[in-house]
């Protein structure tokens, strides 16, 4: 190709050479022509460091530097930006800083790195006037991060609402509509590779945990950390859960939620990953197999919605591509006109107080497990009742064998949380129920 400028390239620096960090190589050598008549120069991929040497990827770099040296690729004069994708805590955030410290702008989809050490990072690139971006991070080739940060920048964000783990979409839509057991779709996502390298961390919703800290964080300039979000995974959920939340009109979505509570002048936010009950005709319960989705709810702006693939090489790579073209640009402009890595100017980043879960009200979905024997609904009901938790709608498959345990599921009318909380408590101790009872939380304004 011939270039359309004569601007020097800018030098891109690869380490982890996988999945995504292939997928990189191929976008940057595919698309290099519309990448250079946007950007107004070349943007070259110069060296790339990985463990693994050996192993066919599919892709010939050609004479492109390939090691294992990503120690010396962080201190490599061509590099102008370094693109971190090999996962993980230290050895991640060791090469990250050393990046930053050489100078070296950082492109990275460390979800995990970020959500807990992103306050560190990102204080370190701004005393650096470096730039890290992270768009990969989030809901992989879907723009959600640059949208927030630009798109809806004026905007008081009021909640958003995310599918941001396509493994934990895979099974639950595959669950619905097959009714096979989980383990069964589980493995099905991890030989697809959707799954991350533990696959506890997307069916136990820390991977979705992790991305709506970094959502969360840029809705709402809060200063926050994964372990502040309550979390909630998939594991458990069986299929008389979609029977009966389909019968109800509901399908269940495991659901990054974060919302601000604006009283009397203060804000405090709800963060919180968990399996939902949305409602059927709703658009985020049209989302199914491994794709992503997250509504953003703007006061200005009102509803829009972001739909596309949430993992997988090429998507999550032109995601990377995006963020190395913003940073070539700014080095382009001598650094000038940076928008803020988080949205928001540092220093008004701050910790906001949480809602904590009891504090909030809503309509539950419990599944109550039971001996199918007489009296058994009164008990429940019962105890439902003293804590002034309305019933809506009952269900059960009893099996007129009293020494079986089956389940009862019901639908409360809204109720706080706390309340749900005590009863259950009480519930759990009856002799007639059998197992703990599982819990489900409906959002019914979606
Ligand atoms: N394991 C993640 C998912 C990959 O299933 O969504 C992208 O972060």
């Amino acid at each position: 190709m011939s270039g359309v400028s004569d601007k020097r390239p800018i030098g891109v620096g690869l380490i982890g050479f996988g999945t995504i960090g292939t997928g990189v190589a191929k976008v940057l050598s595919q698309n290099a022509d519309v990448i250079e008549q946007r950007l107004g120069a070349p943007l070259r991929l110069v060296r790339v460091a990985d463990l693994d040497t050996e192993s066919d990827r599919g892709f010939d770099l050609g004479d492109i530097r390939f090691d294992a040296d990503s120690e010396g690729l962080v201190a490599d004069p061509q590099v102008d930006i370094v693109v971190e994708l090999i996962g993980g805590y230290d050895v991640a955030r060791r090469l990250i800083l050393r990046s930053i410290e050489n100078g070296k702008h950082v492109v990275t989809a460390n979800k995990a790195l970020l959500a807990l050490h992103g306050a560190e990072i990102f204080a370190k690139a701004a005393e650096s006037g470096v730039d890290v971006a992270f768009e990969a991070s989030v809901a992989g080739g879907i723009p959600i991060l640059r949208s927030l940060r630009e798109g809806l920048a004026a905007n008081h964000i009021d909640a958003l609402y995310g599918i941001l783990n396509g493994t934990s979409n895979y099974v639950l839509s595959e669950m619905e509509s097959t009714g096979e057991d989980f383990e069964v779709v589980l493995k099905r996502a991890q030989e697809l590779g959707y799954a991350e390298a533990d696959p506890t961390f997307d069916v136990e919703g820390v991977d979705a945990a992790h991305k709506l800290t970094l959502l969360a964080a840029m809705a709402f300039g809060a200063e926050l950390t994964f372990k502040q979000v309550p979390t909630e995974g998939i594991v458990g959920l069986t299929p008389d859960d979609f029977e009966a939340a389909q019968e109800f009109g509901f399908r269940i979505k495991l659901l990054g939620i974060a919302k601000a509570r604006r009283e009397g002048g203060s804000e405090r936010i709800e963060v919180r990953v968990h399996p939902t009950l949305v409602p059927i005709d709703s658009l985020l319960a049209r989302v199914d197999g491994a794709m992503n989705a997250v509504a953003v709810i703007g006061d200005a702006v009102g509803e829009t919605l972001f739909y596309g693939a949430g993992a997988g090489e090429m998507p999550t790579a032109s995601a990377v591509v995006a963020d190395l073209m913003e940073i070539a640009r700014e080095i382009g402009r001598g650094g000038a006109g940076r928008v803020a890595p988080l949205s928001y100017m540092p220093e008004v980043l701050a910790p906001k107080p949480l809602v904590p879960l009891g504090e909030l009200v809503g309509s539950f979905y419990l599944r109550f497990t039971a001996l199918d024997c007489p009296g058994v609904l009164g008990h429940l009901a019962g105890e439902l009742g003293e804590h002034g938790i309305g019933i809506r709608s009952v269900l059960q498959k009893g099996r007129g064998d009293s020494a079986a345990s089956v389940p009862v599921i019901v639908f409360t009318h809204p109720a706080p949380e706390s309340a749900v909380r005590a009863a259950l408590e009480r519930i759990d101790e009856l002799a007639d129920v059998t197992a703990p009872t599982r819990v489900l939380r409906i959002e019914e304004e979606l």
